[in-house]
């Protein structure tokens, strides 16, 4: 079978796409005569390399199925019909997280050449089974699948979401209920904005008051809470099981009122703010030195809990009213020979920058830091851009001036809080379909440009909850629109119309109810009548 697989490769080329419901889309699929079908006699043989995912696939196959399917490795295994195998193969085109599918009457081949590919040739697997595979409860459908052969791999190593626990604390369960919808997706990267003006979520030991007073300072509907250390390693670990890396957002020097309320001697002149809502002039001061070390004493801490690549250290909407009249933010912009607080910014960026530099990581900050002209910037400083509504791609084209990498993440459209229609302040200008999504979200660049500028690794996707987005109001603002940006962040080659990719989501809805996701409607036409967005 793994001959017929390569040769199949040989022919890639030639073949053309066939209807097949796999969301995001495989690069390559062409479907062959006959069905395999799941019986509880088959096997799940594994490489060695393949261990891990052929566990997790076990897992998921017996609890709906009922069975107690057989894993081997491929060492131990003399006969091999009847059998999920996934095994090894040496092929440089299927990239960092590619994978080829095979099905066939006899059994299934999963190939890559590492970890991450055998997950994603299993989630493509799964998709393929009836839609009762994401049952929590044993099913008596038949689980047959249509032979085909795929070759996978995605567009963009950085495929993100981004949740908004900050404004809104959500459990802990939910969090992990939302990586599993990740991983279906295959995306990659949760991107976790744990801190915000309406609350401080994460667990510092060094400084208490961050979460003993900086987890409650909101009193309108929102949730209170925050992470505990323990809480994060769980969730982490979890992810890392699913693929998928956390980083962690710790927004500064704005957004950061919960945590002035809690330690006001960071802020400016010692000033403790007065409102938590919206976004504030008062922030960390950059002129302190003790501002600094206790930015490193936290991120030292996040270190610790994350070991992502890539921490966030947000740096948007950050108003400069209170560095242009504070002593300290003065005397060093003169020190620093800065032109005025926006560069005071880019030198605040540089220093957290340059500290994350010697543990190994990146830092991405909000395209807010590139609007205006300004210093240089190391290196190691990614730009996230996303204010398409004010500032269109200036902060994109500024970005690859100064050849910094970039995730592609703008308000328009790919917000999910933006909901389908006007609710609470979202007015119609901040509403989107799926349609919009698919066919007009500026993060979604033509490949032909993104070929050209490496730099740009990827696409996000967000869910604010401002305007008291609560945990169970979430499920109908981020599915199934999300499907519209997975789609864009994986599929390599031109997207389908959207029609057929319409088509093929609807077939998903029944998977998002077996998950008991509580999702929302697409388009207006599924809207019904009085439909609530809370
Ligand atoms: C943002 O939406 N303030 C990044
Ligand atoms: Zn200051």
């Amino acid at each position: 079978m793994k001959k017929l697989v390569i040769t199949f490769l040989a022919l890639m080329g030639l073949v053309c796409k066939a209807e097949i419901n796999i969301l995001p889309t495989p690069e390559f699929a062409v479907e062959s005569e006959g069905l395999f079908i799941l019986s509880k006699s088959t096997a799940v043989i594994h490489c060695d390399q393949a261990k891990d995912s052929a566990t997790w696939l076990v897992k998921k196959l017996n609890k709906p199925t009922g069975y107690k399917l057989k894993l081997q490795n491929k060492q131990n295994t003399k006969n091999i019909s009847n059998a999920i195998i996934l095994d090894y193969v040496d092929s440089e085109s299927l990239g960092a997280e590619g994978y080829i599918l095979a099905v066939e009457q006899n059994g299934v081949m999963i190939l890559a050449n590492n970890e991450a590919g055998f997950f994603y040739g299993c989630q493509s697997l799964l998709q393929l089974l009836p839609a009762e595979i994401c049952d929590e409860q044993k099913s008596d459908t038949k689980w047959e699948i249509a032979c085909l052969t795929i070759k996978d791999r995605p567009r963009f190593p950085w495929r993100s979401f981004m949740l908004d626990s900050g404004r809104q604390y959500q459990k802990p369960e939910f969090i992990k209920k939302y990586l599993d919808q990740m991983a279906t997706l295959k995306m990659n990267k949760f991107h976790w904005h744990l801190t915000e003006g309406q609350g401080w979520r994460i667990e510092i030991k060094k400084y208490p008051k961050l979460t003993s007073i900086g987890s409650k300072v909101a009193q309108g509907k929102e949730q209170q809470g925050f992470y505990t250390q323990e809480q994060i390693k769980d969730i982490v670990a979890y992810a890392k099981k699913l693929h998928i890396d956390v980083v962690p957002e710790i927004d500064v020097p704005g957004h950061s009122e919960a945590a002035l309320i809690a330690y006001p001697e960071y802020s400016c002149m010692g000033k403790a703010p007065k409102s938590v809502m919206g976004f504030t002039s008062v922030l960390f001061c950059g002129g302190n030195e003790k501002t600094y070390q206790f930015m490193e004493d936290i991120f030292t801490e996040v270190c610790e809990l994350f070991p992502s690549e890539y921490i966030h250290i947000g740096g948007d909407e950050a108003p400069k009213a209170d560095w242009k009249k504070c002593p300290q933010c003065q005397k060093k912009i003169k020190e620093q020979g800065l032109k005025n607080e926006h560069e005071l910014q880019i030198y605040f960026t540089n220093r957290l920058a340059r500290f994350l530099h010697q543990k190994g990581r990146k830092v991405i900050c909000w395209g807010d830091v590139v609007t205006m002209p300004g210093p240089a910037m190391e290196k190691n400083v990614v730009v996230h851009w996303w204010n398409y509504r004010g500032h269109k791609d200036k902060a994109l084209k500024e970005a690859i001036r100064r050849n910094q990498e970039i995730i592609c993440n703008t308000n328009y459209y790919s917000y999910l809080n933006f909901p389908l229609t006007p609710w609470n302040q979202y007015r119609q200008n901040r509403t989107f379909d799926l349609k919009t999504c698919y066919e007009k979200n500026p993060s979604y660049l033509k490949p032909e440009y993104t070929d050209k500028h490496e730099n740009i690794i990827g696409m996000g996707t967000c869910l604010w909850t401002d305007w008291f987005v609560q945990e169970y109001m979430i499920d109908r603002r981020v599915f199934p629109r999300i499907y519209a940006m997975a789609e864009q962040m994986w599929h390599k080659g031109k997207l389908t119309s959207f029609d057929d990719f319409y088509k093929k989501l609807k077939t998903h809805y029944p998977r998002l109810k077996a998950a008991k996701i509580d999702y929302g409607p697409a388009m207006i036409d599924e809207m019904s009548k009085g439909y609530k967005w809370d």
